[in-house]
């Protein structure tokens, strides 16, 4: 079983959608602008009510209904995201709770936009190594609430999303080929975005915050991210092509990470391909982050793109700065699955759900029972010993 296939694919993206124009309101720039530069013409802003986990969840549903997959069937679950609601529980494991996915492993991952590779190669791995059968790696981001709204230099390029795929074990020689993972952490500057500061602990206090402390919006270096970029696709693509014994001819689609139309021009010279032999939505879904490959991959799927035997390349880039790229045999014919089907999908979600509002309400009466306080109670608890600990620093800073 030493083969990861991908099997299922799903997206999501959130309704409501942010235009060029829009932005032109909030920022001094203009549609013409962004679209010259960057190819972006508008992308998704999530609704108040929709959070990185939920977004996964409906493009790992997804995935798992055309894999025609029960979720109890999955050993693993990897959700790459720089926009976790929160550090732990891990996006990942809201997703298995969501999906009811009892008998699966789940972690985030932390690659930024090239998290996703990342992710595939993690899986696939561990899929070689025997140790899972199936596992789903999703990619999700909700960048817009990480966004500098007045910083026109970011806020035209994000947007938000989700895209997973099923990885499925198999004999049959195919599937992730081969890949290639990079890091140069000494660019890390080029591209930040702070994490933790986003609800500052009470010991704290304000004072930290006013010491630059909790700005945790992106920043970015625009050139300097532009020129590393189209270094490090190109000679990936080269790299990981030479890899699993392919040349470039022989790769039928590249699915690149989804940052700049410009960017992936200057690849394509680069490397004398073409521009057809890259899959581009960016025009509809700006830059998702680890979100834009599974996304992009879906579109293209979609659109006809990808056929029985097609060497498929993914590529992605970002903060850390990373980089990563995977070649992927595309042999999959989707199980027909029925309207009827789907409907009995969706209504086991409606369970998982369910049966974690059961456990955690058994876990509630458990608490009472034995006595220990409950998750609120402990919350109560620790904003109190906060308080405490903010006027004992105020009186040591007084003397
Ligand atoms: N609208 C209008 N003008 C803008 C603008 C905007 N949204 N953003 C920047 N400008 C202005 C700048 O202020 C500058 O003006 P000045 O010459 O008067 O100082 C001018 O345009 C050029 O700025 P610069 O930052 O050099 O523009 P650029 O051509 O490099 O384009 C990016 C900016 C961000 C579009 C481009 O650098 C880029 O896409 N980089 C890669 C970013 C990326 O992909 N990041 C994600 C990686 S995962």
């Amino acid at each position: 079983m030493k083969y990861a296939h991908i099997v299922g694919w799903g997206a999501y993206l959130p309704k409501k959608v942010l235009t060029n124009d829009d932005i032109a309101l909030m920022v001094e720039t203009s549609d013409e602008w962004i679209y010259t530069r960057t190819g972006i013409r508008e992308r998704r802003i999530a609704g108040e009510k929709e959070t990185t986990a939920t977004l996964a969840f409906e493009g790992a549903a997804r995935a798992l209904a055309v894999a025609d997959i029960h979720p109890s069937q999955v050993d693993l679950i990897v959700v790459a995201t720089s926009t976790p609601e929160y550090i732990f529980p891990s996006t990942a494991s809201r997703v298995q709770d969501y999906l009811g996915a009892h008998r699966a492993g789940a972690f985030d991952l932390s690659a930024a936009c090239s998290g996703f590779v990342y992710g595939l190669d993690m899986a696939a791995q561990a899929i070689a190594t025997g140790s899972i059968k199936i596992a789903i790696v999703i990619g999700a981001e909700t960048l817009s609430r990480v966004m500098d709204w007045e910083d026109r230099g970011t806020c035209i390029l994000f947007g938000d999303g989700a895209g997973a795929v099923v990885l499925k074990g198999s004999s049959v020689p195919g599937g992730l080929l081969s890949s290639t993972l990079r890091s140069d952490g000494s660019g890390g500057e080029l591209l930040t975005l702070p994490a933790v500061y986003h609800n500052p602990v009470p010991m704290l206090g304000p004072e930290y915050l006013q010491n630059g402390h909790g700005d945790n919006t992106i920043k970015m270096n625009g050139r300097e991210v532009f020129r590393f970029a189209t270094k490090v696709v190109s000679d990936s693509i080269e790299v990981v092509v030479q890899k699993a014994g392919l040349t470039l001819d022989d790769v039928d689609l590249i699915v690149p990470h989804q940052a700049n139309t410009r960017i992936i021009e200057a690849v394509a010279k680069r490397l004398k391909l073409p521009m057809d032999k890259f899959f581009l939505n960016i025009e509809q879904a700006g830059n998702t982050s680890a979100a834009s490959i599974p996304i992009a991959l879906v579109d293209a799927i979609h659109a006809g793109r990808l056929h029985p035997d097609d060497n498929v390349v993914f590529v992605g880039f970002g903060g850390g700065l990373t980089w990563a790229a995977g070649v992927i045999k595309w042999d999959v014919t989707p199980p027909q699955v029925s309207l009827a089907d789907r409907e009995w999908q969706r209504a086991r979600y409606i369970w998982a759900r369910l049966r974690s509002r059961i456990r955690k309400l058994s876990r509630r009466i458990g608490a009472r029972l034995l006595g220990s306080p409950t998750p609120e109670a402990s919350l109560r608890d620790v904003e109190k010993r906060g308080k405490g600990a903010r006027v004992q620093g105020g009186k040591g800073e007084r003397d």
